[in-house]
């Protein structure tokens, strides 16, 4: 059902997400992997804001912003047309990002600002689509747009899109670590495979098990303790990034000489994350980390219309 479009702009505020569990199956013959993968949404925010415009434009303004692509590649103005698409309308807005998640660096900017693009257009455009058309688009999308539609806490199964909220019992205190220059998500998953090979085994999902949430895991989420959290963060995409990035590896090792419960690549990296003790010592982590580190807590909500 259509509801009155309104005239002025919609700001959507999207968070941006770490992995604390990344399980990576086996490549299916799609080319994509079967994953176990337990994201939380951090408080890292990205805004986009829909205004009404003749034809799709395009503009950016904040952190790393050179590197965001401005034309029809941009998983934003892709999300935006698909909308349109889906409704048969034309994909007139002027869309504006306003970025603080890395651009390219394992958090999931890009699809934050899909699912924010989304969900700005559907209430400019008085599209009225139902939680469940707009998930289904965020799915088409990309592994991880769902998750930024929906934040908080979630184990993504199948390519990461087919989500189960899980409980958050507390807060949870991040650091996280921006490396100058971004990585390749398909490259990350093509080297984890390389490794596989390398080491003597396979990468196909025959000669893996099946990728499981971690019932431990999920349980020191439950129950909002950081330092049972922190003993069970795993990453499967870890080598590979590192391996593509070796600098990372002493950026691990500082921020847990700098006090952090636990430290692990972000997604396909190559921002670093950092799980500290309490707000106050995740403040002092980032102050002290060399380069640009910037704190976060978590759970974050998913993308809210101001
Ligand atoms: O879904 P998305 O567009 O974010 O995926 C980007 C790339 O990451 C895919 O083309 C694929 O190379 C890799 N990928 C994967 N398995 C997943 C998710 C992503 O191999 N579950």
């Amino acid at each position: 059902m259509r509801s009155d479009p309104p005239v002025t702009a919609v700001t959507v505020r999207v968070p941006a997400k770490v992995n604390v569990q990344l399980t990576v199956g086996g490549r299916r013959p799609d080319g994509f992997h079967d994953l176990a993968n337990v994201f939380l949404a951090v408080g890292l925010y990205d805004h986009v804001t829909a205004a009404p415009a003749e034809g799709l434009r395009l503009t950016a303004e904040g952190r790393d912003v050179a590197r965001v692509p401005l034309d029809g590649t941009n998983l934003a103005a892709r999300a935006a047309v698909a909308l349109a698409k889906r409704y048969g309308i034309e994909p007139d807005v002027h869309l504006h990002i306003d970025k603080a998640v890395p651009v390219a660096g394992g958090m999931a900017g890009g699809s934050a600002d899909a699912a924010g693009a989304l969900v700005a257009c559907d209430a400019l455009w008085g599209t009225g689509a139902s939680r469940e058309e707009l998930l289904d688009l965020c799915a088409e999308l990309g592994s991880d747009v769902p998750f930024s539609l929906v934040g908080g806490a979630a184990l993504g199964l199948g390519r990461g899109e087919r989500l189960t909220p899980l409980e958050v019992g507390g807060g949870f205190h991040w650091v996280f670590a921006v490396a100058e220059g971004g990585l390749s998500t398909p490259e990350v998953y093509r080297e984890c495979d390389r490794l596989r090979r390398a080491g003597g085994g396979g990468d196909l999902a025959a000669d893996l098990p099946a990728p499981a949430a971690d019932p431990e895991l999920v349980a020191a989420l439950a129950a909002g303790d950081p330092s049972r959290l922190a003993a069970v963060l795993t990453n499967d995409l870890q080598a590979a990034a590192v391996g593509l990035r070796p600098e990372l590896a002493a950026t691990l090792a500082a921020g847990l000489d700098g006090g952090a419960l636990a430290a692990l690549v972000s997604g396909s990296g190559p921002t670093c994350a950092f799980l500290a003790p309490s707000a106050a010592a995740a403040d002092s982590l980032a102050a002290t980390l060399p380069g640009r580190a910037y704190a976060a807590p978590a759970p974050a909500p998913g993308a809210t219309i101001l």
